[in-house]
Protein backbone atom coordinates (compact mmCIF):
# COMPACT_ATOMS: atom_id res chain seq x y z
CA UNK A 1 0.00 0.00 0.00
CA UNK A 2 0.94 3.28 -0.88
CA UNK A 3 1.39 5.53 2.26
CA UNK A 4 -0.35 9.14 2.21
CA UNK A 5 2.17 11.18 2.50
CA UNK A 6 3.52 9.97 -0.82
CA UNK A 7 -0.05 10.32 -2.74
CA UNK A 8 -0.25 13.89 -1.10
CA UNK A 9 2.89 14.54 -2.20
CA UNK A 10 2.51 13.22 -5.74
CA UNK A 11 -0.50 15.95 -5.62
CA UNK A 12 1.52 18.82 -4.68
CA UNK A 13 3.81 17.91 -7.53
CA UNK A 14 1.82 17.97 -10.12
CA UNK A 15 -0.10 20.81 -9.39
CA UNK A 16 3.23 22.96 -9.11
CA UNK A 17 3.81 21.41 -12.95
CA UNK A 18 0.60 22.38 -14.09
CA UNK A 19 0.78 25.88 -12.78
CA UNK A 20 4.42 26.22 -13.70
CA UNK A 21 3.49 25.40 -17.24
CA UNK A 22 0.05 27.42 -17.15
CA UNK A 23 2.67 30.83 -16.65
CA UNK A 24 4.44 29.62 -18.95
CA UNK A 25 1.61 29.67 -21.58
CA UNK A 26 0.29 32.66 -20.57
CA UNK A 27 3.61 34.52 -20.15
CA UNK A 28 4.52 33.93 -23.60
CA UNK A 29 1.21 35.22 -24.50
CA UNK A 30 1.80 38.15 -22.71
CA UNK A 31 4.97 38.68 -24.62
CA UNK A 32 3.51 38.60 -27.59
CA UNK A 33 1.09 41.30 -26.47
CA UNK A 34 3.79 43.76 -25.31
CA UNK A 35 5.73 43.18 -28.77
CA UNK A 36 2.84 43.92 -31.01
CA UNK A 37 1.77 46.64 -29.35
CA UNK A 38 -1.07 45.23 -27.83
CA UNK A 39 -0.12 46.22 -24.43
CA UNK A 40 0.58 49.78 -25.00
CA UNK A 41 1.71 52.02 -21.74
CA UNK A 42 2.56 48.78 -19.74
CA UNK A 43 4.23 49.40 -16.54
CA UNK A 44 6.00 46.37 -15.07
CA UNK A 45 6.20 42.66 -16.05
CA UNK A 46 3.42 40.69 -14.77
CA UNK A 47 4.54 38.89 -11.17
CA UNK A 48 3.95 35.68 -12.28
CA UNK A 49 6.23 36.11 -15.46
CA UNK A 50 9.50 37.15 -13.52
CA UNK A 51 10.88 34.00 -14.03
CA UNK A 52 9.85 33.58 -17.63
CA UNK A 53 11.26 36.84 -18.69
CA UNK A 54 14.31 36.06 -17.08
CA UNK A 55 14.77 32.86 -18.81
CA UNK A 56 14.18 34.41 -21.78
CA UNK A 57 16.80 37.49 -21.91
CA UNK A 58 19.47 34.98 -20.83
CA UNK A 59 18.57 32.32 -22.76
CA UNK A 60 19.08 31.76 -26.58
CA UNK A 61 15.86 32.82 -27.46
CA UNK A 62 15.91 36.88 -26.86
CA UNK A 63 19.37 37.31 -29.22
CA UNK A 64 17.75 34.63 -32.01
CA UNK A 65 14.43 36.79 -32.15
CA UNK A 66 16.42 39.90 -32.42
CA UNK A 67 18.54 38.49 -35.03
CA UNK A 68 15.43 37.64 -37.27
CA UNK A 69 14.40 41.30 -36.33
CA UNK A 70 17.75 42.78 -38.10
CA UNK A 71 17.45 40.09 -41.04
CA UNK A 72 14.17 41.07 -41.57
CA UNK A 73 15.14 44.90 -41.73
CA UNK A 74 18.01 44.04 -44.32
CA UNK A 75 15.96 42.28 -46.42
CA UNK A 76 13.66 45.73 -46.65
CA UNK A 77 16.82 48.07 -46.96
CA UNK A 78 18.17 45.89 -49.85
CA UNK A 79 14.77 46.48 -52.21
CA UNK A 80 15.36 49.98 -51.47
CA UNK A 81 15.95 52.41 -54.36
CA UNK A 82 19.07 54.21 -52.93
CA UNK A 83 18.87 57.47 -54.83
CA UNK A 84 22.50 58.43 -54.26
CA UNK A 85 21.52 62.11 -52.79
CA UNK A 86 22.32 61.30 -49.54
CA UNK A 87 18.92 61.51 -48.38
CA UNK A 88 17.89 58.16 -48.07
CA UNK A 89 17.83 57.52 -44.40
CA UNK A 90 17.45 54.90 -41.37
CA UNK A 91 17.05 55.77 -38.00
CA UNK A 92 18.37 53.61 -34.92
CA UNK A 93 17.67 53.72 -31.02
CA UNK A 94 20.94 53.46 -28.95
CA UNK A 95 19.52 51.86 -25.16
CA UNK A 96 18.36 48.58 -26.27
CA UNK A 97 18.84 49.05 -29.40
CA UNK A 98 22.24 49.55 -30.30
CA UNK A 99 23.84 49.20 -27.47
CA UNK A 100 22.69 45.68 -25.22
CA UNK A 101 22.07 46.85 -21.35
CA UNK A 102 21.67 42.98 -20.66
CA UNK A 103 24.35 42.74 -18.28
CA UNK A 104 22.75 45.84 -16.68
CA UNK A 105 19.58 44.48 -16.19
CA UNK A 106 20.48 41.18 -15.17
CA UNK A 107 22.22 43.10 -12.04
CA UNK A 108 19.35 45.28 -11.25
CA UNK A 109 16.48 42.47 -11.88
CA UNK A 110 14.27 42.07 -14.79
CA UNK A 111 11.40 44.85 -14.95
CA UNK A 112 11.16 43.27 -11.24
CA UNK A 113 11.05 47.28 -10.28
CA UNK A 114 10.29 49.89 -13.19
CA UNK A 115 13.25 50.42 -15.00
CA UNK A 116 15.93 51.27 -12.18
CA UNK A 117 16.89 54.96 -13.64
CA UNK A 118 19.95 55.35 -11.60
CA UNK A 119 21.31 51.98 -12.58
CA UNK A 120 20.44 52.83 -15.98
CA UNK A 121 22.21 55.99 -15.46
CA UNK A 122 25.71 54.72 -13.67
CA UNK A 123 26.15 52.28 -16.66
CA UNK A 124 25.67 54.52 -19.20
CA UNK A 125 28.15 57.86 -17.56
CA UNK A 126 30.99 54.17 -17.86
CA UNK A 127 30.83 54.57 -21.54
CA UNK A 128 30.75 50.66 -21.97
CA UNK A 129 28.09 49.42 -22.85
CA UNK A 130 28.67 46.61 -25.66
CA UNK A 131 26.80 46.52 -29.14
CA UNK A 132 24.21 43.78 -29.34
CA UNK A 133 25.52 42.22 -32.07
CA UNK A 134 22.28 41.66 -34.86
CA UNK A 135 22.25 45.37 -34.18
CA UNK A 136 25.42 46.31 -35.09
CA UNK A 137 25.86 44.11 -38.11
CA UNK A 138 22.79 45.64 -39.33
CA UNK A 139 24.20 49.09 -38.87
CA UNK A 140 27.34 48.39 -41.51
CA UNK A 141 25.08 47.02 -43.75
CA UNK A 142 22.48 49.36 -43.97
CA UNK A 143 25.75 51.76 -44.05
CA UNK A 144 27.09 49.79 -46.71
CA UNK A 145 24.24 50.00 -48.66
CA UNK A 146 24.13 53.74 -48.72
CA UNK A 147 21.67 55.22 -46.17
CA UNK A 148 22.36 58.33 -44.01
CA UNK A 149 22.19 56.73 -40.23
CA UNK A 150 20.80 58.86 -37.58
CA UNK A 151 20.81 57.95 -34.05
CA UNK A 152 17.97 59.09 -32.36
CA UNK A 153 18.06 58.96 -28.38
CA UNK A 154 15.93 59.39 -25.74
CA UNK A 155 18.88 60.50 -23.74
CA UNK A 156 19.66 64.21 -22.78
CA UNK A 157 22.11 66.48 -24.69
CA UNK A 158 24.39 66.41 -21.43
CA UNK A 159 25.56 62.46 -22.38
CA UNK A 160 26.38 63.29 -25.72
CA UNK A 161 29.78 62.98 -25.23
CA UNK A 162 30.08 59.79 -23.46
CA UNK A 163 27.32 58.07 -25.85
CA UNK A 164 28.98 59.29 -28.73
CA UNK A 165 32.25 57.50 -27.21
CA UNK A 166 29.92 54.68 -26.25
CA UNK A 167 28.91 54.24 -29.64
CA UNK A 168 32.63 54.15 -31.20
CA UNK A 169 33.34 51.77 -28.01
CA UNK A 170 30.88 49.49 -29.36
CA UNK A 171 31.99 49.64 -32.52
CA UNK A 172 29.35 52.47 -34.64
CA UNK A 173 30.68 54.98 -36.82
CA UNK A 174 29.63 57.28 -39.33
CA UNK A 175 26.59 58.22 -38.34
CA UNK A 176 25.02 61.13 -40.08
CA UNK A 177 23.81 63.20 -36.61
CA UNK A 178 23.33 61.88 -33.07
CA UNK A 179 19.82 63.09 -31.99
CA UNK A 180 19.15 63.68 -28.02
CA UNK A 181 16.76 65.30 -26.39
CA UNK A 182 17.78 69.30 -25.74
CA UNK A 183 16.42 70.88 -22.19
CA UNK A 184 12.89 71.91 -23.99
CA UNK A 185 12.41 68.09 -25.38
CA UNK A 186 13.34 67.17 -21.51
CA UNK A 187 9.27 67.21 -20.50
CA UNK A 188 7.83 65.68 -23.79
CA UNK A 189 7.29 62.49 -24.05
CA UNK A 190 9.07 60.07 -26.11
CA UNK A 191 6.59 59.47 -28.39
CA UNK A 192 6.00 62.87 -29.35
CA UNK A 193 9.86 63.83 -28.71
CA UNK A 194 10.95 61.06 -31.81
CA UNK A 195 8.02 61.81 -33.77
CA UNK A 196 9.09 65.54 -34.32
CA UNK A 197 12.49 64.84 -34.57
CA UNK A 198 11.88 62.56 -37.38
CA UNK A 199 9.33 65.75 -38.96
CA UNK A 200 11.82 67.71 -38.84
CA UNK A 201 14.64 65.65 -40.65
CA UNK A 202 11.73 64.90 -43.46
CA UNK A 203 11.51 68.94 -43.20
CA UNK A 204 15.09 68.56 -44.47
CA UNK A 205 14.20 66.29 -47.31
CA UNK A 206 15.82 63.27 -46.09
CA UNK A 207 13.20 60.30 -46.92
CA UNK A 208 13.11 58.25 -43.73
CA UNK A 209 13.06 54.41 -45.23
CA UNK A 210 13.89 52.30 -42.14
CA UNK A 211 13.60 52.74 -38.03
CA UNK A 212 14.60 50.01 -35.63
CA UNK A 213 14.22 50.09 -31.88
CA UNK A 214 12.91 48.59 -28.81
CA UNK A 215 10.16 50.57 -27.89
CA UNK A 216 7.21 51.17 -29.61
CA UNK A 217 7.73 55.21 -28.73
CA UNK A 218 10.37 54.65 -30.27
CA UNK A 219 9.05 54.10 -33.94
CA UNK A 220 5.07 55.02 -33.84
CA UNK A 221 3.56 58.52 -33.55
CA UNK A 222 4.26 60.99 -36.67
CA UNK A 223 6.39 61.48 -39.28
CA UNK A 224 6.74 57.41 -39.29
CA UNK A 225 9.02 55.60 -41.48
CA UNK A 226 7.90 53.38 -44.17
CA UNK A 227 8.76 50.44 -42.31
CA UNK A 228 9.19 50.01 -38.52
CA UNK A 229 11.00 47.33 -36.87
CA UNK A 230 10.38 46.20 -33.10
CA UNK A 231 13.44 44.96 -31.64
CA UNK A 232 12.43 42.66 -28.97
CA UNK A 233 12.22 43.97 -25.10
CA UNK A 234 9.89 42.34 -22.61
CA UNK A 235 11.79 44.23 -19.69
CA UNK A 236 10.03 47.89 -19.50
CA UNK A 237 8.13 50.00 -21.84
CA UNK A 238 9.25 53.72 -21.99
CA UNK A 239 5.81 55.82 -23.21
C1 LIG B 1 32.42 67.16 -25.23
O1 LIG B 1 33.45 67.01 -26.17
C2 LIG B 1 33.83 68.22 -26.79
C3 LIG B 1 34.78 67.93 -27.94
O2 LIG B 1 35.60 66.86 -27.67
C4 LIG B 1 34.41 69.15 -25.75
O3 LIG B 1 34.80 70.36 -26.34
C5 LIG B 1 33.36 69.40 -24.69
O4 LIG B 1 33.89 70.19 -23.66
C6 LIG B 1 32.83 68.10 -24.11
N1 LIG B 1 31.68 68.41 -23.28
C7 LIG B 1 31.51 67.89 -22.08
C8 LIG B 1 30.25 68.28 -21.38
O5 LIG B 1 32.32 67.14 -21.59
C1 LIG C 1 15.31 72.29 -28.67
O1 LIG C 1 14.99 71.80 -29.96
C2 LIG C 1 13.80 72.34 -30.49
C3 LIG C 1 13.46 71.66 -31.79
O2 LIG C 1 14.53 71.04 -32.40
C4 LIG C 1 13.95 73.85 -30.65
O3 LIG C 1 12.76 74.39 -31.17
C5 LIG C 1 14.26 74.44 -29.30
O4 LIG C 1 14.49 75.81 -29.43
C6 LIG C 1 15.48 73.79 -28.68
N1 LIG C 1 15.63 74.27 -27.33
C7 LIG C 1 16.83 74.60 -26.81
C8 LIG C 1 16.83 75.06 -25.40
O5 LIG C 1 17.86 74.54 -27.47
C1 LIG D 1 0.64 56.09 -23.89
O1 LIG D 1 1.57 57.11 -23.60
C2 LIG D 1 1.64 58.11 -24.59
C3 LIG D 1 2.74 59.05 -24.21
O2 LIG D 1 2.73 59.41 -22.87
C4 LIG D 1 0.29 58.81 -24.72
O3 LIG D 1 0.35 59.77 -25.74
C5 LIG D 1 -0.77 57.78 -25.07
O4 LIG D 1 -2.04 58.37 -25.11
C6 LIG D 1 -0.76 56.66 -24.04
N1 LIG D 1 -1.69 55.62 -24.47
C7 LIG D 1 -2.56 55.05 -23.66
C8 LIG D 1 -3.44 54.02 -24.26
O5 LIG D 1 -2.64 55.34 -22.48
Amino acid sequence: MIPKFLILCLFCLASSVLSQSHDLVYCGSWRLSVETNNAGNWTTIPERCYEYVKEYMNGDRYLSDISVVAENALKYAKMVHIVGDGKDAWIFDVDDTLLSFLRGYQTYGFGAQAQNKKGFRRWALRGKVPALQSCLRLYKEIQRLGFSIFILTGRPETLRNVTESNLWYAGYDHWQRLLLRNSTDLSKSATEYKSEKRKELQDEGYRIHGSSGDQWSDLRGFAMAERSFKVPNPTYAVT
